[in-house]
């Protein structure tokens, strides 16, 4: 058991099986993107590990680049998602993968699509390493997904309590 500020947190998912599921995911897309170069677009903070380990697990050529996206989920349902790093890169024609640490209720991930709507973007697929079905309230499909979690919030490999535990290598659950 860890504490992070007030709360205490269950071991989850193993490195190890986090490991196998992002080499999965990597794998998934490679076979799909086979003659593309595609350009992986990190969601910051919460999918640096992740991107890196995807990438890694990616043999062919690839780009890397990031967004920066903060949610404000005040007294209101509808959170109000705000870009705090923009796009740097002319992605006309590219074949684009977000990658996010996890798809909560979606409007993060449904305000990440409206970026790159005028974009003229060949192809955007959306990986997510979690997942919380019972949360979602999109139609948006997912292309890679790692694990579907419950809803129950989790920390770790990139995931925070506020600001803690993202250098955790495996993931722990709210007891
Ligand atoms: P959304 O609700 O899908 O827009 O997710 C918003 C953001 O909330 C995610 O990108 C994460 O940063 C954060 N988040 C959602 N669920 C969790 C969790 O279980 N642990 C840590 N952060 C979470
Ligand atoms: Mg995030």
């Amino acid at each position: 058991m860890i504490q992070l500020h007030d709360k205490q947190f269950v071991p989850f998912i193993t490195a190890t099986e986090i490991d196998a599921v992002v080499k999965r995911m990597a794998k998934e897309a490679e076979e799909d993107l086979e003659g593309e170069v595609p350009v992986f677009v990190g969601v910051l903070n919460g999918s640096f590990m992740v991107l890196s380990d995807f990438a890694k697990h990616y043999t062919k050529d690839c780009e890397i680049n990031f967004v920066k996206m903060s949610s404000y989920e005040g007294t209101s349902t509808t959170g109000e998602v705000k870009q705090l790093l923009g796009l740097s890169q002319n992605l006309e024609g590219r074949s684009v993968v977000l990658i996010e640490d996890i798809v909560d209720t979606g409007h993060t991930i449904e305000a990440l699509i409206q970026l790159f709507e005028n974009k003229n973007v060949k192809q955007l697929k959306i990986a997510t390493l979690f997942f919380k079905p019972e949360a979602y309230t999109k139609n948006i499909p997912l292309d890679y997904v790692g694990f579907e979690i419950p809803n129950k919030f989790i920390v770790g490999y990139g995931l925070d309590y506020d600001g803690l535990g993202r250098n955790l290598p495996e993931i722990y659950q709210l007891k």
